[in-house]
Formats: C-alpha cells, sequence, structure tokens
C-alpha cells in the first residue's frame, strides 16, 4: 500500500498532472466529494555551487474545476495553479522560467525581499516563447509566501484563468517549533478562489463588478466540493486568499476555537485563539485546528462583519456564505503535539506614536489622487530607513494595501493597538473606509536606480485599472536612471 507521503513524493518526481485522481463519479457532486488535490512539491536541481535551480513553466490546459467538466486554465508546470517552492533562509534560488502562453506575462514573488530587478512586477514581462532567468538569495524569517503574474492590466486575468502557486520559506527558527510541518499530511496549503463558470465550463471573465470579477463557485487548489483526509489530532491549514476580489471570513461549521499561528510575512509571536478570521485578496493566514476522531467538519466563508462605511456590501460578496473545504478525521488520529505557548519573538519597529513618513489616500482607482504611470516613480527611499506609512481608504469601497520587497508591522489601527490577528508581520492590509493603518517597514539591501518595487490595492481589477504606484530603494548619493523595461526575458531563445 502506497502511503500518502510516498504518494505526494511520487508526483513531486513525476511530471505534474496535477487535478489527476481528482475527478469523481459523475452524478455525485456536493460538498466535500472530491479530495482535495495537494500542489506538488517543486524539486530544484541543486549544483555544486550549493544554487537550488528551480523551472516553471506558464502553460494552458484543461482542468475538472468542476466534476465532469473541462475548463480550459493557465499553470505553471501543469494546467492549474503550481508546484509548491520551497526554500531555506540562506539558500540562494534561481528560477528557469519560461512563458509558454499565448500572451506576455510574469512571475512576481509575493512577500519575498528580492532585488527589484527579479521582483517579477510589471517590468519583468516575459514575452511568449521566452525566458526570464531571476535569482536571489533567501533572506527572511518562515513565511507562506506565494508567485503570481503581474503584467500590468492583466494581472487578474492570469491569475484567473489558475496561476498562482505556494512558495513556503523555512528557517531554524520555525524548524524548532512544535507546529504541524509534514506537507501534504499535517500541513496543508490551501488557495481559495471563486470563480463564475460558463455553460459550457469555461471561466467567465465577462461580469465585471467594482471589487472585479466576483465567482458564486469555490474553487479550493483549484477544484470544487474539495474534501481533506487527515490522519493527526492536529492540522495546520496555510490559507491563501488567491482570489480577485473577494473577502472571506474564514470558520468552522460548528463554531469551533482554532489558533492563528501566522499571518503573511511569518509566524505570531504566539498562538491566538479565534473563532473567525478575515483574508482579503492576496492575505495569508496559517492556522492549526485540533480534530476529534472520526469527524467530518467544514471550514467555510460566513459573511463579512467588518463593513463599515461599505456601500453595496451586497454587490461585493460580502452577504455570501461558502463550504470551502471538508475535513475528514480519520477514525483513529496520530498524537500531536500541544502548540508551542511561545513563538517567534517580535519586536516593534517604532514607537506606536512614531511620526509618519508618508501617507496614502485610497480612492476609486487611484492611490493619492494619481493612476500608476509605468514610466513615473512615485517616491525613493534611501536604503536601511524605517519608514511609518499612513493608509486610508476614502472611498465607500473595499480596497486593501500591499507592499512588494518588505514585510510590515502595522502599528496602529486609527491610533489604537491593532487586533492579535494584525500584530503579527503582513504584507497586505484589508482597508476598512475611514480608518487610519499605520504601518512600519524597514528597507533594507537590493538597491536599484533603475527598477521600481510596487506597492498597490491587492483587489486584482483595481490594480489593473491602475491603483498602483512605484518605489526605488536607493543608497546615498544614488539618483534615479532614466526608466528602461527589462527586456531580458522579452527575446526567444
Ligand atoms: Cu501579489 Cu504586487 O502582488
Ligand atoms: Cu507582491
Ligand atoms: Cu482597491
Amino acid at each position: 500500500m502506497v502511503s500518502r507521503r510516498g504518494f505526494l513524493t511520487g508526483l513531486a518526481l513525476a511530471p505534474v498532472v496535477y487535478a489527476a485522481g481528482c475527478s469523481v463519479r459523475a452524478g455525485a457532486p456536493g460538498p466535500g466529494t472530491r479530495p482535495l488535490p495537494i500542489p506538488p512539491l517543486a524539486v530544484p536541481a541543486v549544483g555544486a555551487d550549493g544554487v537550488r535551480r528551480f523551472t516553471l513553466r506558464a502553460q494552458p490546459g484543461s482542468t475538472e474545476m468542476v466534476a465532469g467538466k473541462q475548463t480550459p486554465t493557465w499553470g505553471y508546470n501543469g494546467a492549474v495553479l503550481g508546484p509548491t517552492v520551497r526554500a531555506r533562509r540562506g539558500e540562494q534560488v534561481a528560477f528557469t522560467v519560461t512563458n509558454a502562453l499565448p500572451e506576455p506575462t510574469s512571475v512576481h514573488w509575493h512577500g519575498m525581499h528580492v532585488p527589484a530587478r527579479f521582483d517579477g512586477g510589471p517590468h519583468q514581462m516575459i514575452a511568449p516563447g521566452a525566458t526570464w532567468s531571476p535569482q536571489w538569495t533567501v533572506d527572511q524569517p518562515a513565511a507562506t509566501l506565494w508567485y503570481h503574474p503581474h503584467p500590468h492590466g492583466a494581472t487578474e486575468k492570469h491569475v484567473q484563468r489558475g496561476l498562482s502557486g505556494f512558495f513556503l520559506v523555512d528557517d531554524e527558527a520555525a524548524d524548532a517549533l512544535d507546529l504541524p510541518k509534514d506537507y501534504g499530511v499535517d500541513d496543508i496549503p490551501l488557495v481559495v478562489q471563486d470563480r463564475r463558470f460558463t455553460a459550457d465550463g469555461g471561466i467567465d471573465e465577462s461580469d465585471t463588478t467594482d471589487v472585479g470579477l466576483l465567482g458564486d463557485t469555490i474553487v479550493t487548489n483549484g477544484i470544487t466540493d474539495a474534501h481533506l483526509a487527515v490522519t493527526t489530532e492536529r492540522v495546520r491549514l496555510r490559507i491563501l486568499n488567491g482570489s480577485s476580489g473577494r473577502l472571506y471570513r474564514f470558520a468552522f461549521g460548528d463554531h469551533r476555537d482554532f489558533a492563528l499561528v501566522g499571518t503573511d510575512g511569518g509566524l505570531l509571536p504566539k498562538p491566538v485563539s479565534l473563532t473567525s478570521i478575515q483574508l482579503s485578496p492576496g492575505e495569508r493566514a496559517e492556522i492549526v485546528v485540533t480534530l476529534i476522531p472520526g469527524e467530518n467538519v467544514s471550514l467555510r466563508s460566513l459573511p463579512i462583519t467588518e463593513r463599515a462605511g461599505i456601500d453595496r456590501a451586497a454587490e461585493f460578496g460580502f452577504d455570501d456564505t461558502f463550504d470551502i473545504l471538508t475535513v475528514r478525521a480519520a477514525a483513529t488520529l496520530r498524537p500531536s503535539p500541544a502548540l508551542p505557548a511561545a513563538l517567534v519573538p517580535l519586536s516593534p519597529l517604532v514607537a506606536p506614536t512614531a511620526t509618519p513618513t508618508r501617507s496614502f489616500d485610497l480612492q476609486w482607482f487611484m492611490i493619492n489622487n494619481q493612476r500608476m504611470d509605468m514610466n513615473r516613480i512615485d517616491m525613493t527611499i534611501p536604503v536601511d530607513s524605517t519608514e511609518v506609512w499612513t493608509v486610508r481608504n476614502k472611498d465607500n469601497w473595499p480596497h486593501n494595501f500591499h507592499i512588494h520587497d518588505v514585510r510590515f508591522q502595522i502599528v496602529a489601527v486609527d491610533g489604537n493597538p491593532p487586533p492579535p490577528a494584525l500584530s503579527g508581520w503582513k504584507d497586505t492590509v484589508y482597508t476598512t473606509p475611514g480608518v487610519t493603518y499605520t504601518l512600519a517597514m524597514r528597507f533594507t539591501d537590493h538597491t536599484d536606480a533603475t527598477f521600481p518595487y510596487m506597492y498597490h490595492c491587492h483587489l486584482l481589477h483595481h490594480e489593473d485599472q491602475g491603483m498602483m504606484g512605484q518605489f526605488l530603494v536607493l543608497a546615498p548619493g544614488q539618483r534615479p536612471a532614466p526608466m528602461v523595461m527589462d527586456m531580458s526575458g522579452m527575446g526567444h531563445g
């Protein structure tokens, strides 16, 4: 008998047929009827130089997202989503990214502290048939990051068609903790997305609301009606809101407590007990849930309660309830260690009263009254500086705020300490209308006079419409160079 672990290892080594084994007998769809696909781990080639070389190929394919229907999709190394990349702090990673799609794309490492020219934003386009080769040293704490396309004006479409994958960073501090960490067994990546399908099974890209494409069907790790068979007392779910414009409030069907152990940028100082957690597009939460042998419990998304200042909440999906994943516990569960009382220490970057360096107003498709201009640098930031940014949503629409290159701490929410779920490292934060979020972050190394990093609303339709700006990190005395486009990915061969 092949163990689940053996099965996963086999998958990781074989060419990826992503949804293999996931089809169900026709006529039996419904919550929990299909096994959750686990993205295979990407297997790097490790040379004598120690560099871990990964290969990613963005390509079209077809996926049985809904049982019995084939949906044309895009994926990395397979028909949909992508392999989970894993690397340890201190390791050098290199990627060969090939674009086998019919149009230009890019690959951005969301949450990664990476040189600006390898950030994979709109300045690092990869032409059809071309290859892009970024390389850097991973230098940040253990965290659940992800990668996805970032072509200016087309990010929503590319992500919606299926392009995104997890990038897990490991380090010694996380290794030393008794958290569930057996990938695919008790440590499960979950990318949650909403889709609307056309009658023939295609992804409906036509219905655009003010928050972009809003689906009526949930796909978890690429399929509907997923269930996870669990064999351990505790399971860690690394949840990514990979949707375009939908907010989720994750909770279990019986409202049980779970422990929040990590957010976008890494582990929290200590587990926080919650009964629900809200994630806006791009945000991640690592939670640990405890199970009783033989039970079935569903992970659901409940209506969004944080809706002050939002007009037309129903139109933005705030009233919706969904089944996300059915968790099926085996009749006997392997005992899991108790959760550690302390995780990773966190020291505040600044005092809560620190004077803001910059402020950002979010309104309509603009940040500080401007839409994105690829040829305009919005700000330059001196390297080795700690900055304090205030962000305010002046709209009656939902927005959030994501910064490339850095992780940030939420110093204050309207002058008050942040709630526990926002007290760890973040790279994306939901912005309730009218509320001022004070963020602190430190800009270190990777100075570049030519290639900027982005900051933007991560509701992908808003980002595509230009709700984005650009900054350079500069060395002392360095001045911005004339803008150029990195053409290294644009040539063939
Ligand atoms: Cu997840 Cu600029 O993006
Ligand atoms: Cu990003
Ligand atoms: Cu927005």
